[in-house]
């Protein structure tokens, strides 16, 4: 694989989606290939998934959710994550591998070293050469889904999972961070989506030149 696989990584409301769209608008604008993607639900197959996923109208065990999000994302590494590798592109992945490990491993406390091998099958062998994680507190990003929830927006069946629970999955980020701080980098996303931004670029001018 040619590429560059970039994923954005972080709690529900850490901006990372905002940041994800421009810094694909400034890679383009200096020419590069950039498919923008995100989990769960970015192929016809996916979308199908992550409604059974999302939208409330089954609660799935623990180890249903945790196969539906890996059904999503073999299906998403071999239609697009792939194929955009093959020809070179800057693959920029709104929620991967890590999401899993910090909802379902942490979130939902189940057992990490059992399931692992099971996290390495759904990737396909695509693995983010750069892993960006918002980090912001809790309360905060809580605040933000307030705040959208009030201008209309859906909350998905996991935004209303309780605060414990997102606090075990910031705590989850947090440690594959502190495993792997070379992969991991962590962006201060309680900063202003400016200076969050310049900080996505110098990361990425590091990695890609
Ligand atoms: P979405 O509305 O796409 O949220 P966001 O914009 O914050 O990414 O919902 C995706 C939800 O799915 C989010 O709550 C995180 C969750 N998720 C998992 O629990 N495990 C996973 O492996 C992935 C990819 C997502």
């Amino acid at each position: 694989m040619s590429g560059h696989f970039i994923t954005f990584e972080g709690i529900d409301g850490c901006g990372k989606t905002t940041q994800r769209r421009l810094t694909a608008a400034w890679l383009r604008e200096q020419g590069f290939d950039v498919l923008e993607t995100f989990e769960p639900g970015d192929t016809a197959l996916g979308a199908e998934i992550r409604t059974l996923l999302l939208s409330g109208e089954h609660v799935p065990s623990p180890e249903t959710e945790l196969l539906l999000f890996l059904a999503d994302r073999t299906q998403h590494v071999r239609e697009l994550i792939q194929p955009a590798l093959q020809r070179g592109a800057i693959v920029l992945c709104d929620r991967y591998t890590d999401s899993t490990r910090a909802y379902q491993l942490a979130g939902r406390a189940l057992d990490a070293d059992m399931l692992e091998a099971m996290l390495q099958i759904a990737e396909l062998g695509a693995k983010p050469e750069m892993t960006l994680w918002f980090d912001l507190p809790v309360k905060e990003a809580c605040g933000r889904m307030q705040a959208r929830v009030a201008i209309g927006e859906a909350a998905t069946r996991l935004d209303e999972e309780g605060q414990s629970f997102h606090e075990r999955v910031r705590e989850g980020f947090s440690a594959i961070h502190a495993a792997q701080p070379e992969r991991v980098r962590c962006v201060n996303a309680s900063a202003g989506v400016e200076t969050v931004q310049q900080q996505i670029r110098q990361l990425l001018t590091e990695l890609i030149g």
